[in-house]
């Protein structure tokens, strides 16, 4: 190779390498949520998420389809809710707060998503006056075990 192939070359992997050592841009991917047609607490949900600025983009499917998508996605029933998202390579599921998922995607842990089992009351999308319940959001890990990733009084 000649002396000029070898610059341009070299200057290409420089600049690929720049490319990729640059700091994750903050704007995330787009959010599907999965969710079956009669939900109305899952749309309210992703009204939630869509002000908080996520793109947002809610797909109906029948509850079948839902149960084996969930099971696909390492998400047993005890960790379930009603509906189930995905952003950036994670899952989302039910009623977690917009700015859990934003940590979530800050920080890019290890692991395969978040979830707020059940459908605890004053959780984003389940709103009933000044009711609430206290409730965690799971950080589900690979080996299907959770940790607490934030406790919501
Ligand atoms: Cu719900
Ligand atoms: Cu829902």
């Amino acid at each position: 190779m000649n002396r000029r192939h070898f610059i341009l070359t070299g200057l290409a992997s420089f600049l690929g390498a720049a490319t990729l050592t640059r700091p994750a841009l903050s704007t995330p991917g787009q959010t599907e949520v999965f969710k079956s047609p009669t939900c109305g607490c899952c749309s309210a949900w992703v009204d939630h998420m869509a002000r908080a600025g996520f793109d947002t983009v809610a797909r109906d499917v029948d509850q079948e389809t839902l149960w084996s998508m969930k099971a696909r996605a390492g998400i047993t029933p005890e960790l379930s809710s009603c509906h189930t998202a995905f952003i950036d390579g994670y899952f989302v599921e039910g009623h977690v707060p917009s700015g859990d998922v934003q940590r979530l995607l800050a920080e890019r842990p290890d692991a395969l998503g978040l979830t707020v089992p059940g459908m605890p009351i004053g959780s984003p999308g389940m709103e009933m006056g000044n009711q609430r319940d206290a409730y965690d959001t799971l950080l589900v890990l690979r080996d299907g075990s959770t940790e607490v990733f934030e406790s919501h009084a």
